[in-house]
């Protein structure tokens, strides 16, 4: 048996493309379209290092594992993976990285880099959540373990990852209360 599968990925629309039974989102995104940035850790919704965003229509987004999640549950969604966050040129070349992934540069937060697109999304996902609903100053490492704690990194012991949202959240305007 197999499925039509329609969606937006990155701003690009996808499909309708018939894909079987069974396929989990990460397999759709590395065999039907090449997208690899999203990576498999676990494969058991526990390190969250496949974690995308999907967005809806009115503007709220949601982090979603593509390990433990169906191709389905994504047909006819707006998602974001890591391959999308950085500004191109229209040859395709990048020209900017994103707030959250430069942060993660400055402040050398991966070494092997396995656990960082998980975490790109998720801190992508929480930057926009501040952006409707700032919070004050003394909550912000709070929020931050709150969303970062269940991605795992068996690198670098997350202090670097915690510090760069720490640093971009309290220098971005508008997203904490003065
Ligand atoms: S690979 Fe999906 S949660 Fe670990
Ligand atoms: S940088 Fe290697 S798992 Fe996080």
């Amino acid at each position: 048996m197999s499925q039509s599968i329609e969606l937006t990925i990155n701003n690009q629309a996808v499909g309708p493309i018939e894909v079987g039974d069974g396929v989990m989102m990460i397999e759709f995104l590395h065999e039907y379209l090449n997208l690899t940035g999203t990576k498999f850790g676990c494969g058991a919704g526990v390190c969250h290092a496949c974690t995308v965003i999907v967005d809806d229509n009115l503007g709220v987004s949601e982090v979603v594992r593509t390990c433990i999640n169906g191709v389905e549950r994504f047909n006819g969604k707006h998602i974001r993976t890591v391959e999308g966050h950085a500004k191109q040129n229209a040859q395709g070349e990048i020209t900017a990285l994103s707030p959250v992934q430069q942060a993660f540069l400055e402040h050398f937060s991966f070494q092997c880099g396995w656990c960082t697109s998980g975490f790109v999304n998720e801190s992508t996902a929480l930057l926009e959540r501040l952006e409707r609903k700032p919070i004050a100053k003394d909550q912000v490492e709070h929020v931050i373990e709150e969303a970062l704690s269940e991605h795992v990194c068996r690198c670098t012991g997350y202090v670097k990852y915690y510090a760069a949202m720490k640093d971009l959240i309290l220098k971005t305007e508008g997203l904490t209360l003065s």
